[in-house]
């Protein structure tokens, strides 16, 4: 029984129910039989016969285009897809997030995809063989999603230790992240899927993040934040790039005539399309005068009709449009080469070994051995207690539009106890969930009786009449962002119906947060009512805050759950401040029983009785996401999982710790414990990947690709984050990362490059190809050599970095630079020599005055270095002459 309108509420013959994963709408099969005229470099019947560029092709038939239709190109046609004109052989292209997996056409609940580790620690491998592998499978994945364009790498650098969505992207540094992105990028366009590299540009922050004003010196604008999209364009050449939501010097990555049109285009001479982030297209006219070629998602919300007026009242050029054009087409001709057919093909998995494989030695390879005194790796025949919150669950992603819905987790209870003999022991030690477990963990039903609930979808916003839509969803984080029916949109309504059987008695306590505004009824009655919210949450991008609630319920006795909500825009301040809409709709519903148990208690007791003990801590999806920062450094939740790690190395000495998290967190337990692995977000290969450390299986071999500092305000950042008023001032200027602690002396409580193995390394004395740089071959690159010797009993990986050092430089510099870096695998007593190539990029600073980057005349020192606090030698060389160029 519906108990707001009385009736019984019936599927009409309109409705579909769908059983997962079908109970999404299906992605539509596009029928794109077409003559594809750019794929045969034909327009309507001429040969273009002398093809100049390589994009002379796309850019011919953009000029064969109506006004209108080059129009039509300039936006999606919906949330992922490019528009098709069939009658000019155009084909639709499809996105897809993006960066660690192909996602699919949905956001959540989509077709179970391959779950890499998150880029940090992909970037934390440092090996660039293995990043050109992962883009490979990446293109597989993303071609088994029937998609075209990859919406990854994620290159933003790790400005602060709480940025939400530092998981996602490689770095503090900004030459390592150029250098993974562009492996990345080349495996995965030789795999004939476009790479979109993002987010251009400054997008540091999640707070405030469509609107944030970013201001940036142009100094550290060049040589940190836009080095990475540099570093990329030049060598990998990425097909796509994505402007950022945020503004940069006052004005939005998407409308930006500096960087968009001046250096992106003017200098890099980059050839590919840009797209606007999702929503961030900012105008009519100014982002496409200086670039921004396509608008997503679509349909359009500023182009169309808007850009035809434009054009028409001389505020936009005709040629911007159809240089926009051309460039979308050249995109759609990239990932259309090799294609006969481009009929969309229905999304599919791929869960194929030899990437499972992939993922399981990318995740023992990132994994970061911080410390160690002799506890790691842990021998077969002892006897292991494992605990902590995290041990029994599959963290392996951080959240937003970075996660898919992986084909299979592993944790690091199910990891370890496949191939540990003995029976582990466990204890949950504390909980550390941000908002209540989802009500769908609990014993849910639908009212039918299938595990999981029912969301009817109706037109309009007040419930009218029948649903047209049924959908089956076997999780209740409903966040229908791409996953309300189009045919519903723009307003719609929908109900939630359950059935809930607590298993204990108590006073259970639900959690309720809506995008629009909802309507959480018990049994009939109105439990939550969360129809006027004005407070603004963090989960699912601007919904409500989660509000919770308790009730008496009784073991086994059944309950009835129903949510009303809508996608009406509330309340109107709301949609005054930002000028957008809950379009999406959605809700979430959380809900955990009442319990008293002792957690800590029961974690020492098995702690007690074991040889080892690890236990596994750190964040997740929830404390770590896309849509908002961190606002402490410690780990969640009020010290619970800090008062765990002291109780349990006190009663077992032989204490591991296992960090889970994209970023820094503070570890005031760092000097009581043996051991610590700093362990990132693994993908789906997590629990086996960490087993395999642990056990010594593999050797750990991963570096920090950023610093972890002793405390929050240690950070470079910590006085100008994340602003106010929507402000936010880059006021450490140059001295970003590591290179602010060398400049500062403030010690970190584990430095940027640093990891240890179970083996030991020795370092040779370096050598040099050159003692002299210059701008002309063949003296414009040399090489650095060095022998590194593993002086251990086991097989190992060293990465040997390279710094470059300016003893004296007409302005401030950093103490040291990241310049060149090698891995290097040696069985126990072999030496291997490693060569790292130096050229006018290692050297040079933007010179302000100039307008252009400049290698100083004078000497420069190489320190060789097995973290950026650990030099081992130094070698020298010099500019004999100052020599200047643009890019
Ligand atoms: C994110 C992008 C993502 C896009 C599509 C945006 O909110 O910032 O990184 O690719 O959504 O999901």
């Amino acid at each position: 029984m519906d108990p707001t309108d009385g009736t019984t509420t019936l599927a009409n013959s309109n409705t579909c129910i769908k059983e997962e994963p079908m109970d999404i709408s299906d992605p539509p099969v596009i029928n794109q039989k077409v003559d594809v005229a750019l794929l045969k470099g034909t327009m309507t019947g001429k040969k273009i016969l002398s093809k100049e560029r390589p994009d002379d092709n796309a850019r011919h038939l953009a000029s064969t285009l109506t006004l209108e239709e080059q129009i039509s190109l300039l936006a999606g046609s919906d949330f992922w897809r490019t528009v098709a004109i069939p009658s000019r052989g155009i084909p639709s292209i499809k996105t897809t997030d993006g960066p660690n997996g192909a996602r699919g056409a949905f956001f959540k609940n989509g077709t179970p995809a391959a779950l890499f580790p998150a880029g940090v620690s992909l970037a934390s491998t440092w090996n660039l063989e293995l990043m050109y592998e992962v883009g490979q499978h990446l293109a597989a994945e993303t071609r088994a999603r029937g998609a075209d364009v990859l919406l990854g790498p994620t290159v933003c650098l790790h400005r602060s230790p709480l940025g939400g969505r530092n998981f996602e992207s490689f770095s503090e540094d900004p030459y390592l992240t150029g250098k993974v992105a562009t492996a990345y990028i080349q495996g995965l366009q030789k795999g004939g899927v476009g790479a979109t590299i993002k987010h251009y540009a400054v997008n540091e922050q999640e707070t405030w993040r469509m609107t944030v004003n970013c201001a940036v010196a142009e100094r550290p604008l060049r040589e940190l934040y836009l080095r990475p999209f540099e570093m990329a364009v030049r060598d990998a050449k990425p097909w796509a790039i994505m402007s950022s939501y945020n503004q940069i010097n006052g004005t939005h990555g998407d409308m930006n005539d500096h960087t968009l049109r001046e250096i992106l285009r003017n200098e890099w001479k980059f050839d590919g399309c840009v797209m606007s982030d999702w929503t961030g297209t900012n105008s009519v006219a100014e982002s496409i005068q200086v670039g921004c070629d396509l608008e997503m998602p679509g349909p359009t919300k500023w182009r169309g009709e808007r850009v035809l007026r434009a054009v028409e009242s001389g505020q936009l050029s005709r040629e911007a449009v159809e240089r926009s054009a051309g460039n979308v087409l050249y995109l759609i001709e990239r990932v259309c080469r090799g294609k006969t057919d481009m009929t969309e093909p229905p999304e599919r998995s791929d869960d194929v070994p030899e990437r499972r494989e992939l993922i399981r030695r990318a995740g023992a390879q990132g994994l970061t051995l911080l410390k160690n005194e002799g506890v790691l790796p842990i021998a077969a025949d002892k006897k292991i207690a494992l605990i902590g919150p995290n041990a029994k669950r599959a963290i392996v992603h951080g959240g937003g539009s970075a996660s898919v819905k992986p084909y299979y987790t592993t944790t690091p209870f199910d990891g370890l106890q496949a191939q540990v003999g003995s029976e582990l022991l466990y204890a949950r030690g504390c909980d550390t969930n941000k908002w209540l477990p989802l009500v769908s963990d609990a014993n849910l039903t639908t009212p039918d009786g299938v595990a999981g609930v029912i969301v009817e979808f109706y037109h309009g916003d007040m419930f009218k009449g029948s649903p047209a839509f049924v959908h089956h969803k076997s999780q209740t984080d409903l966040f229908l962002w791409d996953s309300a029916p189009m045919e519903v949109l723009p307003a719609y309504s929908f109900k939630v119906k359950a059935k809930l059987t607590p298993v204990t008695t108590g006073y259970h306590t639900f959690g309720f947060m809506t995008v629009g505004p909802g309507r959480f009824f018990i049994n009939g009655e109105l439990f939550i009512d969360n129809w006027d919210w004005t407070e603004e949450g963090e989960a699912m991008f601007d919904g409500s805050i989660d509000v919770i609630k308790s009730v008496h319920l009784e073991a086994g006795v059944t309950i009835d759950i129903l949510v009303e909500s809508t996608n009406e825009v509330r309340p109107m301040a709301k949609k005054s401040f930002s000028g957008r809409t809950h379009q999406y709709g959605g809700c979430r519903i959380g809900f955990q029983e009442e319990f008293k148990a002792d957690l800590i208690a029961e974690a020492v007791e098995v702690a007690q009785q074991a040889d080892v003990a690890i236990v596994c801590v750190g964040l997740d999806d929830e404390w770590e996401s896309e849509g908002y920062d961190r606002s402490t450094m410690d780990l969640p939740k009020d010290g619970s999982q800090d008062r765990l790690i002291s109780a349990v190395v006190k009663a077992n000495p032989n204490t591991i710790v296992v960090n889970q998290s994209g970023t820094p967190v503070t570890m005031p337990w760092a000097d009581e414990v043996p051991a610590i692995i700093q362990a990132w977000y693994q993908g789906q290969e997590a629990g086996n990947a960490l087993a395999d450390v642990l056990l010594g299986y593999a050797n750990p071999s991963g570096k920090l690709p950023t610093t972890f500092p002793k405390r929050l305000a240690d950070n470079p950042a910590y006085h100008n984050w994340p602003g106010e008023n929507e402000q936010v001032v880059y006021g450490e200027g140059m001295y970003m990362g590591y290179r602010h602690y060398d400049r500062t002396g403030i010690e970190p409580l584990f430095s940027f490059g640093h990891g240890l193995s179970y083996t030991t390394f020795s370092y040779g004395e370096p050598t040099i190809s050159s003692k002299k740089l210059s701008d002309a071959p063949p003296s414009n690159s040399l090489t650095v050599s060095v022998p590194i010797t593993n002086t251990g009993s086991v097989a190992g990986a060293e990465v040997v970095q390279a710094y470059v050092h300016d003893p004296k430089s007409r302005i401030p510099r950093p103490e040291k630079e990241l310049r060149a870096f090698a891995r290097v695998e040696l069985a126990p007593g072999e030496t291997k020599w490693v060569h790292m190539a130096l050229d006018k990029y290692a050297v040079g600073y933007y010179d302000t005055s100039l307008g252009a980057w400049i290698a100083e005349e004078g000497q420069f020192d190489v320190l060789i270095a097995a973290s950026s606090a650990d030099i081992r030698s130094k070698i020298s060389f010099a500019v004999p002459e100052s020599f200047t160029w643009i890019a």
